[in-house]
Formats: structure tokens, C-alpha cells, sequence
């Protein structure tokens, strides 16, 4: 069975989506955050977790925990992730993203297409790359932009989608992995 690890600096509801499929696979969970909500939700399902906050060698630190590690998903995780990690696991990093990538990668995206009066958004499962947010996309699910939405009304109706999405992409990465023996 495949052993995932997740990264996350939030409030880590991604991560309980994929825990929901995954309870089995998931054996690790890092963050950069000592307060974050995805720390705690680890604890309490009883996995393993690990605290690496920034600081000199951070990618070789986290690399150094992940031993045994087949795939690493990336749940609302804010660091770009860099070598030795990230060439230590080619197409075996994933992230999922809150827009239909290549439009508006980087930070808050619901907010820089409120900004930008876009009627349709969505979001994204993609490899991880070097750049940000510019590695193949795996899944997208598209979400309509309402008249009414706020930043917090729009990100609520994105994550829905992603908690769908991201338990999906996983599942097809790990079938590509295993030869389609799943
Ligand atoms: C998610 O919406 C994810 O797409 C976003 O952070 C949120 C984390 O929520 N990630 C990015 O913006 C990465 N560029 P969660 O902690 O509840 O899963």
C-alpha cells in the first residue's frame, strides 16, 4: 500500500477530505505552522505529525522525515517547495489550488478573481513544479461566480469542489503509480 505524506499550513479541511479515502495511506502530516488547524485534525485521527518551520535547509530537513514516502500532497500548504525535496519525488508532489490554473496562480486566488469581475472559477490538482503553481494539471472542477459573493462565500463554495476533486486526483495518481492495479 502506498504511503502518502501531507503538507499543510491551514486549517487543513483538504486534508480531512483526503483522510476520509485515504485513512490507511496517510501516514504522515508536516507543517510550517505551529497553531495550524491541520496539526490538530492529524493528532486527533492519530497520525503522526511534524513541525518544520522555515529556517536554513527547510527542504532537506522535511526530506529527511520522508523516508518510506511514496507521494506527498500538498493541502493548502503556503511554501514553494524546492530541491533536494523536490527533485527527490518527480511527479510524486501534488497541490491543490483554489482557480482553474493558469489563471490566477499564487495567493488568495478567490480574491484576484473577485478583483478581476471573472463569472467563472474553480480549482485545480496539479503536479508540483519549480514554479508556482505551474505543474500539470491532474483534475479541475469549475465554480460559478455568484452576484452576491464575498471573498468567504466564493473560497466556502471553491473548497467544496476541491474536497471533491483532490480524494479523486489522488486516487488516479495512485492507480498510475501501481500500473492500474487498484
Ligand atoms: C485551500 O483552498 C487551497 O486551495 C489553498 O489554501 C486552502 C487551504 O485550505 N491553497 C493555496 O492557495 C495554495 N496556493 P485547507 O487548509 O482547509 O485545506
Amino acid at each position: 500500500m502506498a504511503k502518502i505524506a501531507v503538507l499543510g499550513s491551514g486549517t487543513g479541511s483538504n486534508f480531512q477530505a483526503l483522510l476520509e479515502e485515504f485513512a490507511d495511506e496517510i501516514v504522515l502530516v508536516i507543517s510550517d505552522q505551529p497553531g495550524a488547524g491541520i496539526l490538530e485534525k492529524a493528532k486527533a485521527a492519530g497520525i503522526p505529525t511534524a513541525l518544520e518551520e522555515g529556517g536554513p535547509r527547510l527542504s532537506a530537513r522535511i526530506l529527511k522525515r520522508l523516508d518510506g514516502i511514496d507521494l506527498i500532497c500538498l493541502a493548502g500548504y503556503m511554501r514553494l517547495v524546492k530541491d533536494p525535496l523536490l527533485s527527490a519525488f518527480p511527479k510524486r508532489i501534488l497541490n491543490i489550488h483554489p482557480s482553474l490554473l493558469p489563471m490566477y496562480p499564487g495567493k488568495a486566488a478567490w480574491e484576484q478573481v473577485l478583483a478581476d469581475k471573472a463569472e467563472v472559477t474553480g480549482c485545480t490538482v496539479h503536479y508540483v513544479d519549480a514554479g508556482i503553481d505551474t505543474g500539470e494539471v491532474i483534475l479541475q472542477e469549475k465554480v460559478a461566480i455568484l452576484m452576491n459573493d464575498t471573498a468567504k462565500t466564493l473560497h466556502a463554495r471553491i473548497q467544496i469542489a476541491e474536497h471533491r476533486i483532490y480524494p479523486e486526483a489522488v486516487r488516479l495518481v495512485l492507480k498510475k503509480m501501481t500500473g492500474g492495479a487498484l
